[in-house]
């Protein structure tokens, strides 16, 4: 955001800058440091201070080939708030490491303009007792989840791939080879981790699948769903269809019923809201953190 009149400086979706961002409105140049360089006519004007007019600044770490951002002025603990759903998940934060997803590549992103509110989208990932029902290629490839079983509840435990599965594609046909540094017993396995609030990590042996959820609205919500690949599968063109198919129709199957739920949610019908069978019970612990961020916000 442009410290002058705030017009967006970049509009980009990626690429490349040299030495300095200009905005596009009247031609302030900030250098990558986010101080103010030059703008027209800046000798002579003796109000505009090169510093304190220099773009905001917000905390980022760099994770999984990724930057975070917490625009929060003082934020928690990254270790706390991000590494720790990694730990709670798969039992020790090195557990991610084998897959090395810092050097994937985005083998195809989709985005969906889901009309729902975040909460509901998290709530849905974190439950299997839907899976039966809305995710009939999903449950092939994963018969275990046909039974309800919150695979997300118990710390280190991988939803394993039916016997007749070959690899985490729609049809349950080969996928690619296993990622090179992968533990053996981590091929023919599924986890799935959830880091509030807005991002979700889906492992499997060949490939990874990142959601990033971005809430525009109380009922609007855009997700940006990663596939991410070996980057010699992605250079070499191969074919990823039937790997992204599977967890596309996935995602469509889960936004359809996130869609379905979020009339009720103004409803003075739902107004006390629903029940959690027992086999979602730990969404209650998402209820817990949520109701503890918004107490304690500002
Ligand atoms: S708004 Fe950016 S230079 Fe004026
Ligand atoms: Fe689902």
């Amino acid at each position: 955001m442009c410290r002058h009149r705030g017009a967006r400086i970049c509009v980009d979706e990626a690429g490349s800058v040299k030495r300095a961002f200009q905005c596009p409105y009247h031609a302030w140049t900030y250098a990558l440091d986010g101080n103010l360089i030059a703008a027209p006519d800046l000798t002579s004007m003796p109000d505009v201070d090169r510093v304190a007019y220099g773009l905001a600044e917000v905390h980022l770490r760099e994770w999984l080939g990724y930057a975070w951002v917490n625009l929060a002025d003082d934020p928690p603990s990254f270790e706390d708030d991000v590494l720790s759903a990694v730990t709670e998940r798969l039992g020790t934060l090195e557990g991610i490491d084998g897959y090395e997803i810092d050097r994937l590549s985005v083998g195809k992103r989709i985005v969906y303009d889901v009309k729902a509110n975040w909460k509901l989208i998290i709530e849905n990932f974190m439950e299997c007792y839907h899976f039966a029902t809305i995710h009939p290629e999903l449950t092939e490839v994963l018969p275990e989840f046909a039974d309800g079983y919150a695979a997300q509840y118990y710390v280190g435990h991988g939803a394993e791939f039916g016997d007749e599965v070959r690899g985490f594609t729609v049809d349950g046909s080969e996928g690619f080879e296993k990622l090179p540094a992968l533990e053996e017993d981590r091929d023919r396995k599924y986890y799935a981790i959830t880091v509030k609030p807005q991002v979700f990590i889906n492992l499997v042996p060949d490939h990874v699948i990142v959601h990033r959820m971005y809430p525009l609205a109380a009922d609007r919500t855009v997700v940006e769903c990663d596939w991410l690949c070996a980057k010699e599968v992605v250079d070499t063109g191969r074919d990823v269809s039937r790997s992204v198919e599977l967890f596309h129709r996935v995602n469509e199957q889960d936004f359809e019923a996130c869609e379905r739920c979020q009339p009720a949610m103004s409803s003075r019908a739902y107004a006390h809201g629903g029940v959690l069978v027992p086999s979602e019970h730990h969404i209650g612990g998402f209820h817990v953190w949520l109701v503890r961020k918004l107490e304690s916000a500002d």
